[in-house]
């Protein structure tokens, strides 16, 4: 059954090629929902790169092994082992041959939700990283590629729609049976991780594409019967990505059909199958009535993702999995421009960085810190991280801020014909970069290699006489598990000065040369640079368009930061300045608020937001995000050590309501100019309107007034859409305790039988910050719309609970972190990924102050001690308590 034995880390510095390669995969699956039987015949050959005489070593786990024949002959019960975790050829014959292998694996019992499962009947299949050992005995790794024909057969009644990778070659009824079949066949060579099939009852949209080239793909969106109607958006976004990687990367569609199937149990987000993509449903279905404008926005970016993976992940796939990042941030940052483009750039460059502050930054602070590219992993699915995508993608867009729009194309076109149909490194992309603009990326490689959050701290000094302006700028980066000693990064620092009229000045470098496109390369330690034909003093606009990952700190005034959020000409910096205000006073109030005090809001920042939204020609979408206070986790962050989350809580509620205060009428008037008009669209200009809308409702409930609250009231009843009717929901249930109960119920009753939209109930719940949470969310597991067994479920209440109620997952009696641990070792026995998941919450334990630490270190040690639990969340708890 399971490994019992802690099993050695893997490194990469092991790496060996595999000692045999398959060139073709046919396989022969018998779909059943307890006894599937899977017939693989292997065309198997050594590898001239590999070990001379090796035996041939396939993985497997879980599985039931019914027959066994090379070259057509039973093999004798001497000549192979067959353990938890592989099956051995102990010495064959060292040529080509062909291993037929007959499995059985028990679909209905899969609840860990990789391999071959059924979610809702339909059965699906999830193999990255290592789940197709658990349909057959194979080289489960990703250097290993080959070309797969497909047979799938199964009850016509209960699968009708049979789906596989590539292109579908022939079907029909098995004559004499209730039994139909179909068969699928990929041309293109790909590692076992990219397989996939799907057998179910499904209702189907269908669409074509015409390529650049004028080949016409055949498209196809799969979900539960009656739920058509709402696939539509995803359709369109599938089509608009196909479109844009042609015109963007030169990437065009290579089979003669494109399937994406939704299914409502998924491990993750979606999964880029050759040509077969499978979608949690959550990330496909959307109609105006049960799908936010975030919704639409992640659907968009989801589906690009995994049809960009086509190229970036499938034709030039991951050489390990330490090369994860090679597909992924690539790919994250791929569709970050896509959306980028369809969208407004600013908006979405703020929002990418929100997510990437709030997610990757406490990891890389914490005791889960690793590199893009690690370098050892003991569980390779617990390295699906916010630092190998949105850090990684980060990375990549550095590399084009550095080599320039041009450069970065070349790179792209060169990696994509170098490397096509290979399994590649990172060294070997960033070669390249390398080779295409005859620059050396020796040190850019150590963004891969080093962990952590580097930090810059910069300072100006204008000189009067001679009209210099000198910018001094240290970098420094902290120690991370596993490396105490870190070599200076290459940090593409984006600049603008900025003149008292709020105009930019030429960057004229001391030695006449200029700062190309405004960027300084920081490679040193220490470093100066000079601007000249500077005549008045300049504010220094550092880090535009967050061109680094890092922590900046400057010696920027509150006035400075002010004139940044009222001029600047860079949008993201705009936000930011105003941002930076906020949090500086937060994290003076939270101290203050823990000491029995309070601090006065700095008129500064009333000021900057009242400038903001008096702004007429800003985009209302941007408007929005700049009036968003920091989260109290980005409070937590900044202050980094002994962090009491209700001082942090009372601080930012303080904060709100004074902003409320000051600005309730400008608050109401841009309210009622952003009334709808006309039906909802999920374009971005419209969604952006009823954010900016959504954002001052919110502002103005938080300052607790029955008018601003019965406004919110009227929101909530008058809603024709779930952006506006959830968002309301939501300020109610924060901010108006008397009307939450019977606006929670009237939304359950409308929804109830929507699982998704059942979820945002659930998750809103979950975060309310008050002590009657807990047995709130207690009592919710227990509701009937609730269940262990779906992701989708657990993460809305549970995940949402741990990961944005700060106040009550910590709160000082332990409650909260025993609730956490009792969730997890519960669903540890059955879906071990998604219990390692959770378990990361507690990520950023040890900033807590000693009390708090103190639980969170029980519960961690709690879920340690339970016996049986699995290699996923053992890996986790170990990192978490060294
Ligand atoms: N490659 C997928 C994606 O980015 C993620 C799949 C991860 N699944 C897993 N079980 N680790 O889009
Ligand atoms: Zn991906």
């Amino acid at each position: 059954m399971s490994r019992d034995a802690v099993p050695p880390p893997v490194r990469l510095g092991d790496y060996r090629p595999p000692d045999w390669l398959v060139d073709t995969v046919h396989l022969d699956v018998q779909l059943h929902p307890t006894a599937a039987r899977i017939r693989a015949r292997l065309a198997l050959r050594p590898n001239p790169e590999g070990r001379e005489g090796s035996p041939i070593v396939l993985d497997g786990d879980e599985l039931s092994l019914k027959s066994l024949t090379l070259d057509g002959v039973p093999l004798a019960g001497t000549a192979y082992v067959v353990t938890a975790t592989a099956l051995t050829l102990l010495a064959p014959p060292q040529r080509a041959l062909t291993l037929e292998i007959e499995t059985v694996v028990n679909p209905s019992a899969n609840t860990k939700l990789m391999g071959l499962y059924r979610s809702s009947g339909t059965y699906c299949t999830q193999c990255e990283a290592e789940g197709f050992r658990r349909i057959t005995y194979f080289p489960d790794r990703p250097d290993v590629l080959a070309v797969y024909t497909t047979r799938i057969e199964a009850e016509r009644e209960e699968a009708p729609i049979l789906l596989g990778n590539g292109n579908p070659v022939e079907s029909g009824p098995v004559e004499g049976t209730s039994r139909h079949y179909a068969v699928w066949h990929d041309p293109w060579p790909k590692p076992c991780y990219l397989f996939a099939l799907v057998g179910g009852r499904l209702d189907r949209i269908a669409d074509d594409f015409v390529t650049a080239t004028g080949k016409k793909v055949e498209l196809g969106i799969y979900v539960e019967p009656g739920k058509t109607e709402r696939a539509g958006y995803a359709m369109d976004a599938l089509k608009r990505s196909m479109r844009w990687d042609e015109e963007v990367f030169g990437c065009e569609y290579d089979l003669d059909v494109f399937n994406i199937v939704a299914v409502a149990d998924f491990n993750m987000g979606a999964m880029e199958n050759k040509g077969l993509n499978i979608f949690n449903d959550k990330y496909v279905l959307a109609s105006p009535q049960t799908a936010t404008d975030a919704d639409y926005a992640n659907i968009e970016t989801i589906i690009a993702h995994e049809y960009f993976h086509n190229w970036t992940g499938n034709r030039i796939t991951c050489r390990d999995w330490f090369q994860l990042c090679l597909k992924e941030g690539l790919t994250v940052f791929r569709d970050q421009e896509f959306s980028a483009d369809a969208r407004s750039r600013p908006v979405k460059r703020i929002s990418d960085v929100r997510l990437l502050k709030s997610h990757q930054f406490p990891e890389d602070a914490g005791p889960l810190a690793h590199p893009v590219r690690p370098s050892t992993y003991r569980e390779i699915n617990n390295f699906y991280t916010a630092t190998v995508y949105e850090k990684g993608a980060e990375v990549v867009r550095m590399l084009k801020t550095l080599l320039g729009e041009e450069g970065f194309r070349a790179g792209m076109d060169l990696y994509l014909d170098r490397h096509d149909g290979d399994a590649a490194t990172v060294e070997e992309f960033l070669a390249c970069f390398a080779d295409a603009n005859g620059v050396d990326l020796t040190q850019f490689a150590l963004w891969y290699a080093q962990s952590g959050t580097p930090q810059l701290a910069v300072s100006g000094t204008w000189d009067a006489a001679t009209h210099r302006y000198r910018l001094d700028v240290a970098q420094s980066l902290p120690a991370t598990p596993g490396q105490d000693q870190k070599q200076p990064m290459v940090i593409p620092l984006a600049i603008g000065l900025v003149g008292p009229d709020g105009r930019d000045l030429p960057l004229t470098l001391d030695d006449g040369s200029n700062a190309e496109r405004g960027v300084l390369r920081i490679t040193e330690p220490r470093q100066s640079f000079v601007f000249r034909d500077i005549a008045e003093r300049p504010v220094p606009s550092l880090n535009r368009g967050f061109s680094a990952p890092v922590k900046l700190s400057s010696d920027l005034s509150t006035a400075d930061l002010l004139f940044l959020a009222r001029h600047d000409s860079d949008p993201f910096n705009r936000f930011d300045a105003a941002q930076t205000i906020a949090l500086g006073h937060l994290v003076a109030a939270s101290a203050a608020a823990r000491a029995g005090s309070d601090v006065p809001v700095p008129d500064a920042l009333v000021e900057a937001l009242g400038a903001t939204l008096a702004d007429g020609a800003l985009d209302p979408a941007f408007v929005a995000q700049a009036l968003s206070i920091p989260s109290e986790a980005d409070v937590a962050r900044e202050i980094g050590v002994d962090v009491d989350p209700d001082a942090i809580h009372l601080a930012r509620t303080r904060l709100r309501r004074a902003v409320s205060a000051a600005l309730a009428p400008q608050l109401a008037a841009t309210y009622d100019r952003h009334a709808p008009a006309g039906t909802y669209s999920p374009d971005a200009a419209s969604a952006g309107r009823r954010a900016l809308r959504n954002s001052c409702l919110d502002l103005l409930a938080a300052g607790g007034t029955p008018d601003a609250l019965a406004r919110a009231q009227v929101h909530f009843d008058t809603a024709d859409n779930m952006t506006d009717r959830f968002f309301a929901l939501a300020v109610l249930a924060h901010a108006a305790p008397q009307a939450r109960e019977p606006a929670l119920a009237a939304f359950h009753e409308r929804f109830r039988d929507d699982p998704l939209v059942v979820d945002k109930w659930l998750a809103l719940q979950a975060q309310i910050a008050e002590p009657e949470a807990l047995e709130r969310v207690r009592g919710l597991t227990r509701h009937p719309a609730f269940a262990w067994t779906n992701p989708n479920r657990v993460r809305a209440l549970i995940g949402s609970f741990a990961g944005l109620n700060p106040t009550q997952f910590h709160r000082a009696d332990g409650a909260g972190h025993a609730l956490l641990a009792d969730a997890v070792i519960d669903i540890d026995g059955r879906n071990p990924q998604l219990a390692a998941r959770l378990l990361a919450a507690f990520k950023s334990w040890r900033s807590l102050e000693p009390g708090r630490r103190a639980s969170a270190e029980a519960a961690l040690r709690r879920v340690a001690a339970k016996p049986g639990l699995s290699p996923d969340a053992s890996d986790i708890v170990g990192r978490s308590l060294e």
